[in-house]
């Protein structure tokens, strides 16, 4: 998990966004975890679930981690500034986890990442819905990252 995070982390740019899905415990956070990690990001990372977004500046790329557990309404998704943090012309990549609970309000253009737990092992499985996607899911598919 923590290598495919790192692989990722060092092909994501500004605009990028990864949805991320899997049962409560599936990874999303660790997997999130080791993104900020590999980019340098000091800091904590935790669930956002209260915080519901938080920020990241990691020393070459900010980053939005989202979590949409405890939202029930698409229009609580503005108010959280949602939009703004998955626009492809903001500075930052998103990752958001639970990002199939609000399916129709996601980016088209995103990197969706499932998680399933298999006891202590973790199987992702990655599909890419438009043309930048599809580049960073090559590039990720193509490991190794450095
Ligand atoms: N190979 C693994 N990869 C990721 N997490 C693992 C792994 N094995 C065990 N775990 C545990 O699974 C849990 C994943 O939790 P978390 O990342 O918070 O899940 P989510 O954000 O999907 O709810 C953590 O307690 C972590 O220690
Ligand atoms: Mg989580």
């Amino acid at each position: 998990m923590a290598e495919q995070a790192a692989a990722l982390a060092h092909r994501l740019r500004d605009g990028d966004a990864v949805l991320l899905t899997g049962d409560l415990g599936a990874g999303k956070t660790t997997f999130t975890k080791g993104v900020a990690a590999a980019l340098g990001y000091a800091g904590d990372v935790t669930s956002p679930t209260f915080a519901i977004m938080q920020e990241y500046a990691a020393p070459t790329l900010l980053l939005h981690h989202i979590d949409l557990y405890r939202l029930d309404d698409p229009l609580q998704l503005e108010d959280i500034g949602f939009y703004e943090a998955t626009d492809p012309d903001t500075p930052g990549a998103a990752l958001v986890e639970w990002a199939d609970l609000f399916p129709d309000e996601m980016p088209d253009d995103a990197l969706a990442v499932r998680i399933t737990a298999e006891g202590s092992k973790r199987r992702i499985v990655a599909e890419a819905s438009g043309p930048r996607s599809k580049e960073l899911l090559r590039a990720w598919s193509d490991r190794p990252s450095h």
